[in-house]
């Protein structure tokens, strides 16, 4: 336990934590009530002198050459940029994902890693879906959908999406990933404003960067300086984006307050729903939906079909105006070949399953406010429950323990969060049962991570389930 961050598993406010990142691994945002990018200049006003401790800013403390005669190899600073982050903890290595828990040998019985959050990913029924769009269909799109068409099923998946999270249409995109390019590229540009929370997710980041809109990055959470940074003006148009659950941290955007100030300023709310949709809200139509949001003219949604919904690709979602805008300016939808019709038979298996069972999202979100208990981790707003560590060493070390012991977990470091909040990213599932979590709790005391010592296997052990031994 030693190596962790004081109790309460959430680090205080404080430069480069609450108030960092976007990008991701700012360190002194905190003085500055809101950080402006001008994308055009790539500058950063007001001036801070600390440059973004990121994987390849540590490494580039390497030296560099200055530019002189060809060198044999203008390659070779790969390896001391690796050397670099090898020695800063920040090496990532791919390694083999089993079939299944248990199968080919792996030593994982228990995957918390993993954004399955309704296990729908192998569920027949969605399976089923996929298989039979890949034989109708074929492999893959053959093109973007404005060359080579559209198929029935695209069309299917939109109208289930829009209806389900409540707006009138739909667009979807290959991936989570480029539907935010799509949406932030296609909505802002030069000339416009776009405020982003600290927090926001690496592709809001390379979104509002492609935008070449005006970027303020506002501290995580931060209303008041989401409505200096619109009050300020200087815009023609204005953004506000945020994630609705916080991929890494767990925790929820306020978005009545957030829609509040954007609409008295004339702004535009988007907020991602990656980790929301089917997990949060009435029957898992996400946080707008739970907070009244969903379909009002000046919000704008984009979702994954990779998390709940247990697939690949994305969506925007907004009125028919937001709709047919986006295919006609959207360069991550024109240029990009169209979801693949498996992926798209997939979703709309898993959406129906989804529909069909609105009792799954309570179950998951059972889960994770369990996984927060045992862990001490705040209590989630999802299915994401991020147990801090600090630094990168730890939480390897960590996740390494937790993986002898059968349990596959997130380690996330930087630059996927800001220096000195490494953590394990606990992703809970509906279908986890409770010898899951029982090995999951000793897999946690082996590596330091439970919340009381009272929690032991002796516990488990005697026979006491889970779900009442981390309450009392
Ligand atoms: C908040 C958020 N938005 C977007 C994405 C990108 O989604 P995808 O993986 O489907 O590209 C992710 C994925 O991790 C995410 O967490």
């Amino acid at each position: 336990m030693s190596a962790r961050v004081p109790t309460g598993r959430r680090l205080p406010d404080g430069p480069g934590l609450r108030a960092g990142g976007h990008p991701r691994g700012t360190v002194r945002a905190r003085t500055l009530a809101v950080v402006t990018v001008d994308n055009a200049t790539a500058a950063v006003v007001p001036a801070t002198r600390t440059k973004p401790q990121t994987a390849t800013s540590v490494a580039n403390t390497a030296t560099e050459p200055t530019g002189g005669p060809p060198t044999a190899d203008p390659l070779a600073w790969l390896a001391d940029h690796a050397r670099g982050r090898e020695a800063a903890g920040l090496r990532r290595r791919l390694h083999p994902r089993p079939r299944t828990p248990a199968a080919d040998g792996s030593r994982v019985r228990v995957d918390l890693a993993g954004n399955d959050y309704l296990g729908l990913g192998r569920h027949p029924a969605v399976v089923e879906g996929a298989a039979r769009a890949l034989r109708e269909w074929g492999t893959g799109s053959t093109g973007s959908r404005l060359v080579t068409g559209t198929t029935a099923l695209h069309g299917e998946l939109e109208a289930a999406l829009a209806d389900h999270v409540g707006f009138a249409g739909a667009l979807v995109f290959s991936s989570g990933y480029t539907a935010n390019l799509g949406c932030l590229t296609g909505l802002a540009g030069p000339g416009d404003l776009i405020v982003s929370d600290a927090l926001n997710h690496a592709s809001i980041v390379d979104a509002c960067r492609l935008s070449r809109a005006r970027v303020a990055i506002t501290p995580h959470g931060d209303v008041a300086a989401v409505t200096a940074a619109l009050a300020a003006g200087g815009w023609r148009r204005a953004l506000v984006v945020t994630e609705s659950v916080f991929s890494a941290d767990g925790d929820a955007a306020p978005l009545a307050e957030l829609h509040a100030t954007a609409r008295a300023h004339g702004a535009v709310l988007v907020v991602d729903e990656a980790h929301g949709l089917g997990v949060v809200g009435p029957a898992g139509r996400g946080a707008l939906a739970a907070a009244g949001l969903a379909g009002e003219p000046d919000v704008v949604a984009t979702v994954t079909l990779s998390k709940a919904l247990g697939g690949q690709g994305g969506a925007v979602l907004g009125t028919a105006a937001v709709r047919d805008h986006l295919i006609d300016t959207a360069r991550a939808f024109i240029f990009d070949t169209g979801l693949a019709p498996a992926s798209a038979g997939g979703a709309l298996a898993a959406l129906t399953h989804l529909r069909a069972h609105p009792e799954l999202p309570a179950a998951v979100r059972r889960r994770a406010d369990e996984l927060a208990a045992l862990t001490g981790a705040p209590r989630p707003a999802g299915a994401v429950v991020s147990v801090l560590l600090g630094e990168p060493e730890p939480a390897v070390a960590a996740a390494a323990t937790c993986l002898a012991h059968g349990v596959a977990v997130g380690c996330f470091r930087p630059p996927t969060v800001p220096a000195g909040t490494s953590r394990l990213r606990l992703a809970a599932r509906a279908d986890l049962t409770d010898a899951d979590l029982a090995l999951a709790t000793e897999a946690f005391a082996a590596a330091g991570v439970l919340a009381s010592e009272v929690l032991t296997s002796e516990v488990l052990a005697a026979g006491v389930p889970v779900t009442e031994a981390v309450t009392r």
